[in-house]
């Protein structure tokens, strides 16, 4: 089997809804030494490692880009919400479909099994990425699967500041720059960057995260047993409503009552975090590692009482989800 041949078939495994857990994982450990080996890259260098601190922001280092092909369902879910978002544009125009991918890592992972579906003349991908390893490491990918005819250019650039060309004619921009609860990395600044320069066709992929308040149950697994409100979304929409002010870049502050527990044994409070990668594929709750719940403590009890919490999302000086306790008669600042 060629190198193409082992790409096309695990993309064939990628984009099969009935594709399960046991294949799923055995497909993506090919996928991942197919790329160790094509990228040539490092897993244990320093400068592989090291993640870089933007200013405004974290990049993971490529080590840790590289390993997230391993969240097994958010790398298959993003590769198929991508390629039915290709599909989508293809539908409607015949010119090459043209994917901004802001982020690669040093592989590429979410890009190239399209490469095995779509010609060039149908396929094409801008792609953007800061670290010096990353940056290096998805050129040598392209060059090793000789893949090149699909890529227009890489960038190694800040995607968060990044002026796109006038004439670069964006159908789709990628980017999957976040940890859960949105913390350090850059997701948000990047699309906010990105979008506000894209015409409204755009499809923006993720196309939605949200960002909720729940209770867990108290059980071991820790289902989720009670929804208390949302928080956040970053969505077009959202992005669109952005008004920073110079001495203000928060998003507004959400008020999400905490209501008294009423004799019910509640388990913690926790915020969780849900992706709509795109045509009804999406990540919740413990699918990924972008969507474990990030604990905020113990449901309030009468003799530690808790009102509400005022949630406000901060891009400056780094990305963060601030958070208030509001207790019965005052408001504590809280992290
Ligand atoms: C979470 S990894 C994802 C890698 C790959 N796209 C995937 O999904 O498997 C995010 C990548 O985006 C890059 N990145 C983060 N912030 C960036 C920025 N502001 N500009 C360009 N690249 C950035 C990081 O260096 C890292 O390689």
């Amino acid at each position: 089997m060629t190198k193409f041949e082992t790409l096309a078939s695990i993309t064939d495994v990628l984009l099969d809804d009935a594709t399960g857990p046991d294949l799923l994982r055995d497909t993506i450990d090919i996928y991942r030494d197919l790329l160790l080996t094509a990228s040539g890259i490092d897993l244990g260098g320093e400068e592989s490692i090291d993640h870089f601190d933007t200013g405004t922001g974290v990049a993971i280092g490529a080590t840790w880009a590289a390993l997230c092909i391993d969240d097994l369902v958010r790398t298959k879910r993003f590769v198929s919400g991508l390629h039915r978002a290709v599909q989508d544009v293809l539908a409607r125009k015949s010119g090459p479909v043209h994917v901004f991918y802001a982020g690669t890592g040093p592989f590429a992972t979410l890009a190239l099994p399209l490469m095995t579906r779509f010609t060039p003349e149908q396929l094409q991908f801008t792609c953007l990425e800061i670290t010096d390893a990353s940056y290096l490491a998805v050129q040598r990918v392209f060059a090793d699967l000789r893949l090149e005819q699909y890529v227009i250019d890489v960038i190694q650039t800040d995607a968060s500041t990044f002026r796109i060309a006038g004439d670069l004619p964006v159908d789709i921009m990628l980017s999957e720059t976040m940890q859960y609860c949105l913390i350090d990395e850059m997701q948000v600044p990047i699309a906010l960057n990105l979008m506000a320069q894209l015409p409204p066709e755009v499809i923006m992929l993720p196309e939605r995260i949200t960002l909720m308040l729940g209770v867990l149950e108290d059980t071991r697994d820790q289902a989720v047993a009670v929804e208390l409100g949302t928080i956040f979304t970053v969505d077009r929409a959202s992005l669109a409503a952005y008004r920073p002010t110079p001495g203000n870049t928060d998003f507004p502050t959400v008020r999400l009552p905490v209501p008294a527990p009423n004799g019910v044994a509640y388990g913690q409070l926790a915020i969780r975090t849900a992706v709509d990668v795109y045509g009804g594929y999406g990540l919740t709750d413990y699918e990924s590692g972008l969507t474990v719940p990030r604990i905020i403590g113990d449901y309030p009890t009468a003799g530690d009482p808790l009102e509400a919490i005022d949630f406000t999302y901060e891009i400056d000086p780094s990305p963060l989800l601030w958070m208030d306790f509001v207790l019965p008669g005052v408001a504590l600042a809280g992290a």
